[in-house]
């Protein structure tokens, strides 16, 4: 190894060690010549890719990372720099007036030639990694050296979102866990909504999380804008264009009717046509009622001569009944027909306001109708979103979205818009409102480039296919782009971090998460990733085939007895517009809908096909 003493002391090497200089320089790169190592070295004296190395400029320590070592063909014989190791300048320990050193990212000498590069020592990565940050949390450790804490500046890896990705498998929901912990340590004014799909994260945070799932949220169907209630009647598939039409219509006479009930249309309502000349915008998430939904369609319905339009109308009541009947709905339509502003009520559970000592929500997605999650994360992200706007950031909110390239494809024809729109909200303004964007993708490929790049800090796990790193490619600054070679390489749980968030690019290990905080499906038990099998007997089946069909433990009125009662609740429902016959069964009982609705039913199959009765087929979404 090559010594130098002569040369002037930089501002922190902790011992001037020279293991070469500079040979060439091209804007923020360098070319270092060096001996080649024997392999025997020591391992943190080793020359490799990933390591840093100090470039002594004046009193200033330029700070680099090495890209690429080769042996030097040039080299003459007998010369002691046989091999060159390609940096990138990424930062500078600088030494102030008053004597203390400090690190900042970023040029601003530049090396010239022979200018001597020491290898950066334990001293030196204390100082780039612990930088006095106000909020600096320790994740892991570094892979050049273990001994020193890989810390993150939580501030700046919030305020422009983050995102894990990786294969499957390495690591990325143990460290979203880990992550996670550690910011509400750090941040303790902080609310955190993780959006858990496959359900894994339900035991991760103890009693610091509450967790939600079909049993035990509420989530009214009115807090769904027009879009994603539509989403729900149809089953996650596109609406027929005349029941859409139709809804659209009506929706905001069941508010402004409802409203009216209540005695709110003069305090709330907008100028516009409707019910007593003032009409709800569609998308104000505004009680209304299931009932006086079904009523106004009815009621519209009974003035059509055409038998048609009759059927159009009838499909769509139909279709709304269905829904509100099906017990895996119950979340949403359980007191349909009953009304009541609970918004402030259901915005305090979900998002933890005031946290109560649980400042996280794990809403545990598995559970929900497969065919309604991505109207549900729209709502929800569209909330926070709102919560956050209307609030003026008075509540910062961290939202965690797991298998990100689901609800934000490259493909902007997969997925479902309004989720896209709810989430790229966060991502492009949510930082002024005090809302966060955590993301977790396995396939960093096909998610949408620009939501990724509004995230300033990424963690990239181990990750081989080629289109995954070439977007990495793209979405990290030019210095940070040669580390992405090393990702097929990297090991479970360890990650190069990027961005805001870190002092520099690293490779880092995540700290070891115990056993009972792993994340990990409620339905694997204990023993899962024990190796053992747990026993898997008739009850287990059984189990297995309820949560199958999606049972929900929570007996559902029908929706007969809720007609009745809501229209115990409220007698003087009709619009003055849609006049509604009394229900001849239950006599005093009203609204109650047209009992002839069902007539056309009764036509043989093939007549009511022929009048065009039977559904379209209709393209599944995905
Ligand atoms: N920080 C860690 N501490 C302890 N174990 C870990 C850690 N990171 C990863 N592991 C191990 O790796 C396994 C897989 O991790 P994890 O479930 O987080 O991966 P993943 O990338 O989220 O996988 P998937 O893509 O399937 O969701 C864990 O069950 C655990 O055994
Ligand atoms: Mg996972």
């Amino acid at each position: 190894m090559l010594t130098n003493t002569s040369q002037p002391a930089p501002a922190m090497a902790s011992q001037i060690e020279l293991i070469g200089r500079i040979i060439s320089v091209h804007g923020s790169q360098a070319s270092v010549g060096i001996p080649a190592m024997s392999p025997e070295g020591p391992e943190e004296k080793r020359i490799t890719v990933g390591k840093f190395l100090g470039v002594a400029v004046g009193k200033t320590l330029l700070v680099g990372l090495i890209t690429n070592v080769s042996m030097r063909p040039d080299a003459g014989a007998g010369a002691l720099d046989t091999a060159v190791a390609e940096l990138d300048l990424i930062g500078e320990i600088r030494t102030g007036d008053s004597g203390t050193t400090y690190f900042q990212r970023g040029v601003t000498s530049y090396p010239g030639m022979g200018d001597p590069v020491i290898l950066i020592g334990p001293r030196e990565l204390r100082l780039i990694f612990q930088s006095s940050g106000a909020r600096m949390v320790e994740v892991g450790r570094l892979h050049q050296d273990s001994a020193i804490p890989a810390s993150i500046d939580v501030d700046e890896m919030l305020s422009k979102h983050f995102a894990v990705l990786g294969t499957t498998g390495v690591g990325k929901s143990s460290s979203i866990t880990l992550l996670l912990q550690q910011i509400l340590q750090a941040r303790p004014n902080l609310r955190v909504l993780l959006l858990d799909v496959h359900n894994e994260y339900g035991r991760c945070f103890g009693e610091r999380a509450q967790v939600l799932n079909p049993n035990n949220i509420k989530l009214p169907f009115w807090l769904f804008n027009f879009d994603e209630i539509v989403d729900v009647f149809f089953g996650g598939r596109p609406g027929l264009e005349e029941e859409v039409d139709f809804l659209s219509e009506v929706i905001p006479l069941a508010k402004s009717s409802y409203a009216q009930q209540i005695g709110l249309a003069s305090r709330i309502m907008k100028p516009g046509e409707g019910i007593g000349g003032l009409r709800y915008a569609l998308d104000v998430p505004v009680p209304y009622r299931i009932a006086d939904l079904l009523s106004l369609l009815d009621a519209r319905m009974g003035k059509l001569e055409n038998r048609a339009s009759r059927m159009i109308y009838h499909k769509l009541m139909t279709r709304i009944e269905t829904v509100c009947n099906d017990p895996r709905y119950a979340f949403m339509f359980e007191n349909a027909n009953v009304g009541g502003d609970t918004m402030a009520e259901i915005l305090a559970t979900l998002f933890r306001l005031p946290p109560n000592g649980k400042p996280m929500t794990v809403m545990q997605l598995a559970g929900f109708p497969s065919e309604m999650v991505d109207a549900l994360v729209s709502v929800t992200c569209r909330m926070a979103f709102d919560l956050g706007l209307w609030s003026d950031g008075g509540a910062p909110l961290l939202v965690v979205c797991e298998e990100a390239h689901r609800y934000m494809a490259a493909d902007h024809s997969v997925g479902f818009a309004p989720t896209r729109r709810s989430i790229s909200r966060i991502a492009k303004e949510g930082r002024k409102y005090g809302v966060f964007l955590g993301l977790v993708s396995q396939r960093p490929a096909e998610l949408d480039p620009t939501i990724l790049s509004q995230c300033s800090t990424l963690f990239a796990m181990r990750m081989t296919n080629d289109r995954d790193q070439a977007l990495l490619r793209s979405a990290v600054a030019d210095t940070a782009a040669n580390l992405l070679s090393f990702l097929p390489s990297l090991g479970t749980g360890e990650a190069f971090a990027f961005g805001e968030g870190v002092a520099l690019p690293t490779r880092l290990k995540f700290k070891q998460l115990p056993a009972q905080m792993l994340p990990r499906s409620d339905t694997m038990g204990d023993d899962a990733g024990s190796g053992e099998q747990a026993e898997f007997d008739s009850r287990s089946l059984a189990a297995v085939i309820d949560r199958w069909r999606g049972r929900v433990t929570r007996p559902k009125q029908s929706a007969a007895d809720e007609l009745r009662a809501a229209s115990v609740a409220s007698p003087s429902l009709q619009p003055g517009a849609a006049p509604v016959a009394p229900a001849p069964a239950a006599p005093g009982a009203a609204p109650a809908l047209d009992p002839n609705r069902f007539r056309l039913l009764r036509r043989p199959v093939d007549e009511v096909a022929g009048a065009g009765g039977i559904d379209r087929p209709e393209a599944p979404r995905r």
